[in-house]
């Protein structure tokens, strides 16, 4: 059996003050963690913060600022070894390729890669401490289930998140030596202030409590990989198996209906 959460637990997550991020902090601290939030509004963390009082420790941090992980860098093993970074925060900025602009493609490679990636600049030394201490150490990267098929629109959103992908598994390959276990999230659509902005149909969309339960169910059974909901992945697995030629006539297809 996993080790991870089985005992009250330090947890860092980033973008924790809307959306999946919020919901998963409420999860964690009703099953007795301590919990570090982070983001760029501090208004939010300390509503958040009410929640769960003594339980949530709020650091402000824009995760693509060097300065800003620096400054919270300490905050991390406030309250004891850090076992888990949950790094969540992120965007999705979707392009209208009639008026193309590379800032959108920047824009989501910078929160969802850069950001992602900079945050492990200071987990990543305060999981290797765990380790050391013999605690688990568990770094969790929250991508998508969106780049497993081309949707037109999406490709800032869809790059960044394949990316992070493929950076996280090959973290996990680096990393199993040292103890270290990496988990990605890839979750299906979810009802989040992200997703709210969105104008077209979402289908199987779970709330973000729902998402939150099943992503701390399946760190608590030592996942590797926690993907849902499953008729929304497994769907978007099998279009993906399609022949190339297949997936480009109905990906063109859902783009014409779209515009
Ligand atoms: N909702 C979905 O359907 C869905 C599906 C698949 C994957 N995801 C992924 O799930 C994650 C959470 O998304 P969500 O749907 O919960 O969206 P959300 O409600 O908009 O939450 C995004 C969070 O990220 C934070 N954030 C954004 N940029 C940041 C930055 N530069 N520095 C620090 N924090 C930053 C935001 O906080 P501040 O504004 O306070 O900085 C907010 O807390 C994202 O990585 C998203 O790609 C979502």
């Amino acid at each position: 059996m996993s080790q991870r959460l089985q005992s009250p637990s330090n947890i860092w997550i980033t973008g924790a003050s809307s959306g999946i991020g919020e919901a998963v902090t409420k999860v964690l601290v009703e099953h007795g963690h301590h919990v570090i939030v982070t983001g760029r509004r501090q208004e939010a963390l300390d509503e958040l913060k009410r929640s769960g009082d003594d339980k949530i420790t709020t650091a402000r941090a824009d995760t693509t600022n060097r300065e800003d992980l620096s400054a919270i860098e300490g905050s991390l093993e406030s309250h004891g070894s850090l076992n888990m970074a949950i790094l969540n925060a992120g965007t999705c900025e979707y392009l209208d390729v009639s008026q193309y602009d590379s800032s959108v493609i920047e824009n989501n490679v910078v929160t969802n890669v850069v950001g992602t990636a900079r945050s492990l600049d200071i987990a990543l030394p305060a999981l290797r401490r765990s380790v050391q201490k013999g605690e688990p150490a568990t770094l969790v990267i929250v991508s998508s289930s969106a780049w497993w098929f081309p949707f037109g629109r999406a490709e800032g959103y869809g790059a960044s998140k394949a990316a992070l992908t493929y950076f996280a598994h090959a973290l996990r390959a680096d990393l199993a030596a040292e103890g270290i276990d990496v988990v990605v999230v890839s979750p299906g659509f979810v009802k989040t202030p992200l997703t709210d902005k969105n104008d077209f149909p979402m289908p199987f969309l779970v709330s973000a409590e729902d998402a939150a339960n099943r992503i701390v169910k399946g760190l608590s059974k030592g996942k590797r990989e926690i993907a849902f909901p499953k008729r929304f992945t497994w769907s978007l697995k099998l279009l993906g198996a399609l022949p190339q030629t297949l997936i480009d006539r109905m990906s063109a297809s859902m783009s014409r209906q779209q515009a």
